[in-house]
């Protein structure tokens, strides 16, 4: 089972995942990010979106494994201390 490394809302994750994992299940499942959904099995909704090194990516069709050594961020890590970013409030 393949090691990941990677940032995620700027803290670091290592974790033993299987390959085929999808971005989306890791960061829903062993993350328990629920900020990111899942709301269609066919890649158009655009719920699972997370930025990928600042670059907007839909983390259902994307493997875990492709974040290797990246930064990842999702609805949850957008806050600035108490404050909540205009997404979160949306
Ligand atoms: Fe719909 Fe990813 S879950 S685009």
């Amino acid at each position: 089972m393949p090691k990941l490394h990677l940032h995620v809302n700027g803290e670091p994750v290592a974790i033993d995942i299987e390959a085929t994992t999808l971005l989306v299940d890791l960061l829903r499942g062993p993350l328990a990010l629920t900020g990111t959904h899942s709301g269609c099995d066919t890649a158009q909704c655009g719920a699972c979106t997370v930025l990928l090194d600042d670059l907007p990516v839909k983390s259902c069709s994307l493997l875990a494994l492709q974040a290797q050594g990246r930064r990842v961020t999702t609805v949850d890590g957008l806050a600035r201390g108490e404050q909540p970013h205009a997404l979160q409030e949306a």
